[in-house]
């Protein structure tokens, strides 16, 4: 996968060279480049932004910096702008991403879709984010373009929600990681759950002991102690998330697990039971 990185702090990114996006580099699976958008400035500034239309206070990224970077960087030819072409410019499989906390919210499903494209290009915004009309403007020209937020509290510019994204999307390359089991184990993959806690050596450490049915080798009962301990954690911590799951594809112990955390599993998703109120 190619990815292109278009900040105002390029420098940002240099620890994407550590670590396992690092040894991807090195192997050839991912080859990621950052690009300093005050390149694309002609002025003794270098400015990027201007004051908002309508008023209001910070700053706008302006749309003349960001579209002859992205027109370079995705090899559009840029036009006048009336009439806007509907056939994709760019190479296929290429995505745009803007992160915009007023965005949807990026989720594993995202990564994992974005995993599979050949080519992505992050723009990030700064002050009060780009001009509206530069997502606006590729999506018109046929490229696919994504807004995403990571979370419902705002950063100082995307740069931290881009590197986030990354590391959630490369992660899932096939071949990127050691050991790919470990993603199907982990929280939001498969069934929409937390994942149960983790333990090493020691057993016991500073007179707190591991749960023991995870030394006691049975297979069977550690699996269903995760899974059950998966379910509590998750109907305490995001309910919202039991009630995504499919009754259907729950197993006899999983019902009678939640049934006991206080849900009603008869209907397509779970269902928080009603408590009764004495009066
Ligand atoms: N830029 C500023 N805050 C952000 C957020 N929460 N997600 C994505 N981009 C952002």
């Amino acid at each position: 996968m190619r990815i292109d990185i278009v900040s105002v702090f390029p420098e940002f990114f240099d620890s994407l060279h550590v670590s396992l996006l690092g040894k991807a580099q090195e192997s050839g699976l991912l080859d990621i480049a950052t690009h300093n958008l005050r390149d694309w400035t002609h002025d003794v500034h270098h400015s990027v932004d201007d004051t908002p239309v309508g008023g209001g206070a910070g700053m706008v990224m302006k749309p003349e910096v960001w579209a002859e970077c992205l027109d370079e960087l995705l090899e559009v030819p840029a036009t006048s702008g009336s009439a806007a072409g509907t056939e994709p410019q760019a190479e296929p499989g290429t995505v745009l991403i803007f992160p915009n906390p007023s965005a949807p919210l990026f989720s594993q499903a995202a990564a994992t879709e974005l995993s599979h494209v050949k080519r992505i290009v992050f723009g990030c915004g700064r002050y009060e984010g780009i001009d509206a009309r530069v997502p606006q403007y590729y999506a018109q020209q046929g490229i696919d373009v994504a807004e995403y937020s990571i979370g419902d509290y705002v950063l100082n510019g995307g740069e931290v929600a881009v590197y986030a994204m990354i590391e959630a999307i490369t992660r899932l390359i096939p071949g990127f990681m050691g050991n790919p089991e470990s993603i199907v184990e982990e929280s939001y993959t498969g069934d929409p759950l937390l994942e149960h806690r983790q333990y090493t050596k020691p057993a016991t450490w500073r007179g707190l002991s591991v749960p023991a049915v995870l030394t006691s080798g049975d297979h069977s009962k550690v699996d269903r102690y995760r899974r059950d301990e998966a379910l509590e954690r998750t109907s305490r911590l995001r309910p919202d998330l039991i009630e995504t799951l499919e009754c259907a594809s729950l197993d006899k112990a999983d019902r009678k697990t939640l049934i006991g955390l206080g849900w009603e599993v008869s209907s397509v998703h779970p269902r928080r039971v009603e408590k009764k109120v004495d009066r």
